[in-house]
């Protein structure tokens, strides 16, 4: 950290929970794999952990399963929660420190950074992700996303430097009503464009009809008929990224390109 850089942007509400991010981490230790694994300094950034580091805490040894070594640096812009955080360190894998999307002059390969952006006016995403993307390691990643209180819902967006690439929706397929209940957790960046003539809106509706179609698959589990159901978003030339392996923990991730707000196109 260099200690001359403002922290970019405001303290939000700290609301935060144990394993409500698991769904993300279980997808980046399997998307990140590879970098985590190449990389010279496996540095991660969970940016905005809250009021408690138990999910940075979390994270880390998540990733340790893929890169023992692995190096997860705790962000917050509120002094008071940095603080508050110092006894759960463990240096050096795991650490806290004050610092905002310029990521403290930290060149990570993976920055997490969830339930943040949601609490900013839309006008602040597109250069918060340019400053952090900007800040990444070669070939790293951010995803930043939104989910409930339990990481039930969850919904993230992954880029590299280049920008956007992919939109993941994921939810814990028990519990699952409708796919439609997924556009309450989207985020910042796509939550206002779920209207008609926009493409998240077009997807959602695409996987909500596979959902009430595969109806009759929900006597095999709750599995089967989501899988069923992305099956049939892809059938319907929906750019779909992901394998059925990822299908079958409730995931569907698509390119950003086909789910872009039309302002962008
Ligand atoms: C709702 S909590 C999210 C906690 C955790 N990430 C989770 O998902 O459970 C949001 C946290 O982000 C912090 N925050 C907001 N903007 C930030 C920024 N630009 N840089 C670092 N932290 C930020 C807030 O201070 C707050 O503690």
């Amino acid at each position: 950290m260099t200690g001359r850089q403002r922290p970019q942007g405001f303290v939000t509400r700290g609301t935060t929970n144990p394993n409500r991010l698991r769904r993300i981490d279980n997808w980046i230790a399997a998307y990140a794999a590879g970098v985590l694994r190449d990389a010279a300094d496996p540095l991660v950034v969970d940016l905005g952990y809250g009021a408690t580091p138990v999910t940075a805490v979390e994270l880390r040894s998540r990733l340790a399963r893929v890169r023992p070594d692995v190096r997860v640096v705790g962000l917050e812009i509120d002094p008071e929660r940095v603080a508050f955080a110092a006894s759960a360190a463990d240096p050096p894998g795991l650490t806290f420190a004050r610092g905002g999307f310029e990521l403290a002059g930290l060149r990570p390969v993976v920055v997490r950074v969830l339930n943040v952006l949601r609490q900013y006016d839309e006008d602040r995403v597109a250069p918060a992700w340019a400053t952090m993307t900007g800040a990444l390691a070669p070939d790293g990643i951010v995803v930043e996303g939104t989910c409930d209180e339990l990481g039930r819902l969850a919904a993230w967006v992954c880029l590299d430097r280049a920008g956007p690439r992919s939109l993941t929706l994921a939810a814990r397929l028990s519990t699952l009503d409708t796919p439609a209940t997924l556009a309450e957790r989207l985020p910042k960046a796509l939550i206002h464009h779920n209207v008609p003539g926009e493409p998240v809106y077009d997807l959602l509706r695409a996987l909500d009809d596979g959902w009430r179609d595969a109806a009759p698959y929900a006597t095999f589990g709750a599995r089967q008929r989501w899988q069923r159901a992305v099956a049939s978003v892809k059938a319907g030339g929906w750019p779909v990224l992901d394998r059925p392996a990822r299908w079958r923990l409730g995931e569907l991730t698509v390119a950003w390109s086909a789910i872009m707000p039309t302002k962008f196109s």
